[in-house]
């Protein structure tokens, strides 16, 4: 069942936030699993954190505004895929493909939409994984199918994401061409620092395999 937003028994607000919480959590948790289990068996961690966020109702009604739509709960719940958000930031851009597969394999979770910014960055420079999935919330009478947005990227990718978000907003999305170039230059940089980081992991990997297992 999706979110009721309309006739009998519809949710209020509060409650499609509660449940929108919920997804959240339940998502936040599984990735924590998946975390540890990784690191059980194989001594390593793919995540190196998350972060979770609601969108604020402001930021809400901003989205539906832009896109043509009158801000009523139906609209929110049907165009806004964003409303619950989870980041993950992974060391390597290898980890970023494996927790994608992992998220993917699980068998409670629906991929609804996949936007691959890595293979196919924006114009801007922006990389990142972005999946919309579905994930079901257990409340007392009923499952609600609830949509989470999850962007999954590199530490060296989400700090150009970050400064490039700042410079977006200060410059109100027109932001002067030098500035625009010079994003570009650095987001070329870390796509190079990210290959380099992942190639100097590997050589790290093969020497300490050699070292406890002596050919
Ligand atoms: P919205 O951009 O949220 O309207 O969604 P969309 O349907 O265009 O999806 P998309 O996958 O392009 O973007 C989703 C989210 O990714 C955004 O809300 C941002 O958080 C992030 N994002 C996308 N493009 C950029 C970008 O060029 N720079 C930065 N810093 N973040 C971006
Ligand atoms: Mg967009």
């Amino acid at each position: 069942m999706e979110l009721r937003v309309e006739g009998e028994g519809a949710d209020s607000y509060e409650e499609v936030m509660l449940i929108y919480n919920s997804a959240l959590k339940q998502i936040q948790t599984k990735l924590e699993i998946l975390n540890d289990e990784f690191q059980h068996v194989h001594n390593y961690n793919p995540i190196e954190h998350i972060k979770a966020r609601i969108k604020t109702p402001q930021s809400i009604v901003n989205k539906l505004k832009r896109h043509g739509y009158e801000s009523t709960l139906e609209n929110m719940v049907k165009y806004c895929n964003d409303i619950a958000g989870i980041r993950i930031i992974c060391d390597f851009t290898s980890d970023i493909y494996r927790m994608a597969d992992m998220i993917s394999n699980q068998s409670d979770i629906k991929v609804l939409a996949i936007k691959d910014y890595i293979a196919h960055p924006k114009p801007s420079g922006y990389k990142s994984y972005h999946m919309i999935v579905m994930v079901p919330v257990y409340l007392s009478d009923r499952i609600v199918d609830t949509k989470v947005e999850v962007q999954i990227r590199t530490i060296a990718m989400d700090f150009w994401a970050t400064l490039e978000h700042k410079i977006q907003y200060k410059f109100t999305g027109d932001v002067p061409q030098q500035i625009a170039d010079d994003l570009l230059n650095c987001a070329n940089m870390v796509s190079a620092l990210d290959d380099r980081m992942l190639y100097l992991n590997n050589e790290i990997q093969e020497i300490s395999v050699e070292e406890h297992h002596p050919a």
